[in-house]
């Protein structure tokens, strides 16, 4: 058995992958560390309780992270602040927990020799022009916009030194915006579908232009596994689907799902610095590692993450009174 600690296995990602690793990968003997901020719920990982061990406490927490990592084979890190409008209200937490939280994480495994995979977004390289099918590859200089993706494209960055400098067995993945069950309500897909559940307007930042590459969140979780077993240490792998749709596409597919008029949603005040498109290259982890997107059809996907908000209100219904009422502070 490989000993496996996951950070932020409460949080949308990793809860989705701890499921995903008792599921599919019975070799891994899974340990998860979150500290249950705002976005993690331990609720998540209920139908597997039996099968993993779980530890509240900070990646921050060097002693704690230290005790952990001395008893594991292999670190998948997903903890992190994840939502960029937090990122432009408060931006401290974010250099907190993705900087200095990465930091404490490497610290300890140079000092005990775990094998780290660093998840990772492709919002470190900042954005591309709205008409035109240019793509991010692995290669392309970093360039954030937000003080999320800034602390996100610094950790990578201590990652590939702490890989470099110290011979830290790391690998790092870069994935495109992920859609799927247990995310939370902050983020755009389901927002709006809680918001049309509950009666309320949905709401589009902007025009609604602006274009995201929307991956599923067991696509991208088969995808790590495939880099845990048969990556390359020291090496980078962007992952997306190759599905692009501009906010507003997804807005109007939504409200059809959901039995809406098309023109039922309001615009509201854009975001600060919204960047404009986000598309990864994933040829690297398609032909090397054999990596394929098994929700290859998006409505279908999004159909079935509607159903699931549906039906499980008892989930995400304590988070969305205090998510609006962050939303109303900030205009949107
Ligand atoms: P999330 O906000 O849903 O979950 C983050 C989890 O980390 C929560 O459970 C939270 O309690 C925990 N956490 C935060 N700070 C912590 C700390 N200091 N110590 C311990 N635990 C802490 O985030 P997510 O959407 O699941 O994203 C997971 C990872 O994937 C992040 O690193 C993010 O940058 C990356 N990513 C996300 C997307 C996306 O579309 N959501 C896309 C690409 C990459
Ligand atoms: P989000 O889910 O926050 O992901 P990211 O900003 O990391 O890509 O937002 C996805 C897109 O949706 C982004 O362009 C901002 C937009 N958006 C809205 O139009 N309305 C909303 O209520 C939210 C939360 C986001």
């Amino acid at each position: 058995m490989t000993r496996m600690l996951v950070t932020g296995g409460a949080g949308f990602i990793g809860s989705n992958f701890v499921h995903y690793t008792v599921r599919h990968h019975p070799e891994y003997e899974v340990r998860v560390l979150d500290a249950l901020t705002y976005a993690g719920d331990q609720t998540s990982l209920a139908p597997v309780a039996d099968q993993v061990e779980f530890v509240h406490g900070d990646i921050c927490d060097a002693p704690l992270v230290d005790e952990l990592i001395a008893g594991a084979d292999l670190v998948v890190h997903f903890a992190a602040e994840s939502h960029v409008d937090n990122s432009l209200h408060n931006p401290e937490p974010f250099v907190r927990s993705n900087l200095i939280g990465t930091y404490t994480l490497l610290e300890a495994v140079r000092k005990h020799g775990a094998r780290f995979h660093h998840i990772s977004t492709d919002e470190v390289f900042g954005d591309l022009p709205l008409d035109g099918t240019e793509q991010f590859t692995e290669e392309r200089a970093y360039d954030p916009s937000s003080p999320y993706s800034a602390t996100k494209a610094g950790s990578d960055m201590l990652v590939r030194a702490w890989a470099r400098s110290y011979g830290v067995a790391a690998t790092v993945s870069n994935c495109a915006n992920n859609y799927g069950p247990f995310q939370h309500v902050e983020k755009f897909i389901p927002r709006q579908v809680t918001n049309v559940l509950r009666g309320t307007t949905p709401k589009l930042y902007g025009k609604g232009e602006n274009v995201r590459e929307w991956t599923h969140v067991d696509d991208h979780n088969a995808a790590v596994h495939l880099i845990l077993s048969q990556g390359k240490i020291g090496e980078t792998y962007l992952i997306g689907s190759g599905d692009e749709r501009s906010n507003k596409q997804i807005m109007r597919l939504i409200l059809e799902l959901m039995g809406q008029a098309p023109d039922a949603f309001e615009h509201v005040a854009d975001r600060p610095g919204h960047d404009l498109r986000y598309s990864n290259d994933s040829t690297k982890i398609r032909t090397q590692l054999g990596w394929r997107p098994r929700y290859g059809d998006f409505r279908a996907g999004l159909a079935a993450t509607i159903d699931w908000y549906r039906e499980n209100a008892w989930w995400w219904g304590p988070q969305k009174d205090a998510t609006e009422a962050r939303y109303q502070a900030l205009g949107r």
